[in-house]
Formats: structure tokens, C-alpha cells, sequence
């Protein structure tokens, strides 16, 4: 999955289309095995609910669930991303046991245009959080590596935070352009925020071809790929913002899968779509078990 820095800056000079991190204070827990855990970086455990539920009724049911199923002694931060019309009652539902995102922001602040949300409007409700760059608003709705910087930056420059989704397509995924693609998505969505800034982003990695596929990436395949992003922000950042930044992963996490991915060292959490709309799954991956990678 390595390229030559050739043919690495030819794509770069292309374009693909293809949370805080202020909460690194988080203490490692009781009998840690993972460099996540020895890095401080508490897993980060989000929900997107896509175009889900269809109603505020489910929406209600679907979140109170999802927060009974957090106990005190939880081993994951947890997140949801859920659809604009939903925010303030599950923030409401959630209070302060998860952390309640955007599913995304229109890279403008004010003005004419329809159907546009900015970080100002989410704020003045309460929200502080939103995704950016998800492959669905890549290919569905167009968005290119420039509008997802703007998105990104907006968000930052807001004192909100983001989580900058990457991934390859299936196609680029069988011409080994994996790392390539990681690495451009990166830099194009992170353009112009500075270090500092790099503890309102978490990065999620989704590989479009595990997306609503049920082919989740092994384990090793996507603990591979969050080295090459971590080394990637190393030598944007260096590394203290490499070690700290969280770098979730997303595409089909189940409850069978959640554990053998989290025993990685580089995986941080996840960014679940089709099971965060069922509490008991969306709970069982919260509550994930540690798996010993040295035994
Ligand atoms: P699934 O978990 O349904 O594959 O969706 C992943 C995703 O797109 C989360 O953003």
C-alpha cells in the first residue's frame, strides 16, 4: 500500500472526489493493552444516522436506548451524528452522557443559500460538533476535497469540532491506491489548520467499499491504513498531534467486529452508521471488549 512520492504528488496535485479532541484528558484504564489506550486517546464510539429515523417518536426511542446503554465506567466516549431536524431533542435526551453532532455544515456563514446550516445556527442550539468530508456527500452530493477543507475550516474557526472522514473506493482500493488517496483526502481536507487547531479534529477512516456492505476491512488491513494516517499527521503536525489526534474507524462495525478493530493500536473508536440505529448493537459497541493483542 506504499506509493512513490511521484506518483504521490501527481495525485496530489489532482483532486478527489471520491470531536474534541479536547477530551484527551481522559485517564488510560485499568489493565490497558493498546497504544490507544497508553496514548491517552479514550475510544471514541460515534453514531451517524444518515437519513434515520424517520420520525421524531423513534428518534426519541432510539436515542434514550442509546444512553441508557452508557454506564458510568464506560470505555468509550460516545457520539452521535444525527439529522438536523432530531439535534435538539437528542441533545436534550443525551445531556451530558455523549456528545451530540451535525451530519454536516453548508461552508458559508450567512446568506443566500437554501438549505444551508453554519456553525453559528448549530451553536446557538447547543451543537459543537459536525462531520465533514462523509463519502456519501463526496459522491452523492458532489462535495470536492476544497469544499470539505472549507467545512473543516469554518468549523475550527468556529471553535467547533470535526471529524474529517477519508477513505479509498473499492476501485482504488484493488489498485493499492489506499494509502495515496488517505493521503491526499488528508492534506486537501486539513489545509490551513494549524496545530493548535488540530485538537477540535478527529479523523475517520471509512473505506467506501465496507460502507452499508457488511465486508468490514480486517483488522490488520484497517490498522495498516491508521498507521499510514497517523505517520501522515506526524509529518504535517509532528507528533504530539499525531499521537493525540483520535482516528476512528468506518465501514460495517458490528458488534462481532468492534473488539478484534479495537485491539489495534491505531484505532481509536468508530463511526458506525447501519448499527447506531439499534441501541442493543450500538450498545454492545460502546461497551466493547478489550482484547489482549500480546496474547
Ligand atoms: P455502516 O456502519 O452502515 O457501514 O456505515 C458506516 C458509515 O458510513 C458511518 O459514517
Amino acid at each position: 500500500m506504499k506509493f512513490s512520492a511521484a506518483f504521490t504528488f501527481l495525485l496530489l496535485a489532482g483532486t478527489t472526489n471520491a470531536f474534541v479532541n479536547k477530551q484527551f484528558t481522559s485517564p488510560s484504564f485499568p489493565g490497558c493493552t493498546t497504544s490507544t489506550e497508553l496514548a491517552a486517546r479514550k475510544p471514541f464510539m460515534t453514531g451517524n444516522w444518515k437519513l434515520n429515523p424517520q420520525t421524531k417518536a423513534e428518534a426519541v426511542d432510539l436515542a434514550r436506548g442509546i444512553v441508557d446503554s452508557i454506564g458510568e465506567d464506560s470505555p468509550s466516549d460516545v457520539g452521535l451524528f444525527v439529522p438536523f431536524p432530531f439535534l435538539e431533542t437528542v441533545q436534550n435526551i443525551a445531556g451530558d452522557k455523549l456528545i451530540v453532532g451535525a451530519e454536516m455544515i453548508t461552508p458559508e456563514m450567512k446568506g443566500a443559500f437554501t438549505g444551508g446550516v453554519s456553525p453559528t445556527m448549530l451553536k446557538s442550539i447547543g451543537i459543537e460538533w459536525a462531520l465533514a468530508g462523509h463519502s456519501e456527500r463526496r459522491t452523492i452530493n458532489g462535495e470536492s476535497d476544497e469544499d470539505i477543507n472549507a467545512q473543516c475550516k469554518l468549523l475550527v474557526e468556529n471553535d467547533m469540532n470535526v471529524v474529517l472522514c477519508i477513505g479509498e473506493t473499492l476501485e482504488e482500493f484493488e489498485k493499492s491506491l489506499v494509502d495515496a488517496v488517505c493521503e491526499i483526502q488528508l492534506k486537501k481536507g486539513l489545509e490551513g489548520i494549524s496545530a493548535d487547531q488540530m485538537s477540535a479534529v478527529t479523523i475517520a477512516y471509512e473505506p467506501v467499499w465496507a460502507i452499508g456492505t457488511g465486508k468490514v476491512a480486517t483488522p490488520e488491513i484497517a490498522q495498516s491504513v491508521h498507521e499510514s494516517i497517523r505517520q501522515i499527521l506526524d509529518k504535517m503536525y509532528g507528533s504530539s498531534v499525531s499521537e493525540s489526534t483520535r482516528i476512528l474507524y468506518g465501514g460495517s462495525v458490528s458488534p462481532d467486529s468492534v473488539d478484534g478493530l479495537l485491539a489495534q493500536p491505531d484505532i481509536d473508536g468508530g463511526l458506525v452508521g447501519g448499527a447506531s440505529l439499534d441501541a442493543t448493537s450500538f450498545g454492545r459497541i460502546i461497551n466493547f471488549e478489550t482484547v489482549d493483542v500480546m496474547a
